[in-house]
């Protein structure tokens, strides 16, 4: 079974981008985020009521992020500390070597590459550091965005599960993807 060690925080950077942890100084600029109906369109997760709520959630995941469960990071332009997204590994699974991925950015960024830079180094991280050996990810059928974002990253269709899930007083449907490490 794998173990994660996510202490140090590992501190990811790319050619334009910093990923870096979540502190309690993003909780504005998250609960902005998580607020948003575009960036919320296809994410079904209840909205936080107000700012010391999503306080509470940058603590929660500090705690699974220092037992190693999951990770994820802020998203920010290199020299511009403002939090534009974020990207993580969540419901890992040690025992199969896997874990889900799950993103998104502030509306006002998108379509300019910057999801595609900070996936694929998650991507390296998840393969080269944890030593997954499959990535996951769910997206709603009607997520074109995020549905592009996987292709283009060469992840996979592997199912389709219809209304396997109650959110709003309704069952949704969701598209699973995966990708292997292709250098295993
Ligand atoms: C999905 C999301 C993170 C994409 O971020 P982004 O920075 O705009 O994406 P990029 O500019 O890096 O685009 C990378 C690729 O994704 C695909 N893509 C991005 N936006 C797309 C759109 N609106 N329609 C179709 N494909 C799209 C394209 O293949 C694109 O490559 P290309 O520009 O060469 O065509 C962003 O739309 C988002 O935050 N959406 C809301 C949150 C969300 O739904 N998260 C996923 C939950 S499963």
């Amino acid at each position: 079974m794998l173990e994660f060690n996510f202490n140090p925080f590992p501190v990811l950077e790319t050619e334009r981008l910093l990923l870096r942890r979540l502190v309690l100084s993003d909780a504005p600029v998250l609960y902005a985020l998580r607020n948003n109906e575009d960036v919320m369109q296809y994410i079904d997760r209840p909205r936080q009521k107000d700012i010391e709520e999503t306080e509470l959630f940058i603590q929660k995941i500090d705690a699974i992020i220092d037992t190693n469960k999951d990770i994820n990071w802020a998203i920010t332009l290199k020299g511009e500390d403002r939090l534009l997204g974020t990207i993580g590994f969540y419901r890992s699974q040690p025992e199969n070597y896997r874990s889900e991925i799950g993103y998104m950015l502030d509306s006002a960024y998108w379509r300019k590459g910057i999801m595609n830079e900070a996936i694929q180094r998650v991507i390296r991280y998840g393969f080269d550091d944890m030593k997954l050996h499959s990535i996951e990810a769910c997206i709603n059928p009607s997520n074109e965005a995020s549905r592009g974002i996987l292709l283009k990253n060469s992840f996979v269709k592997e199912g389709y599960f219809k209304e396997n899930y109650f959110y709003n007083e309704k069952f949704s449907d969701t598209e699973v993807y995966s990708l292997l490490d292709s250098s295993k």
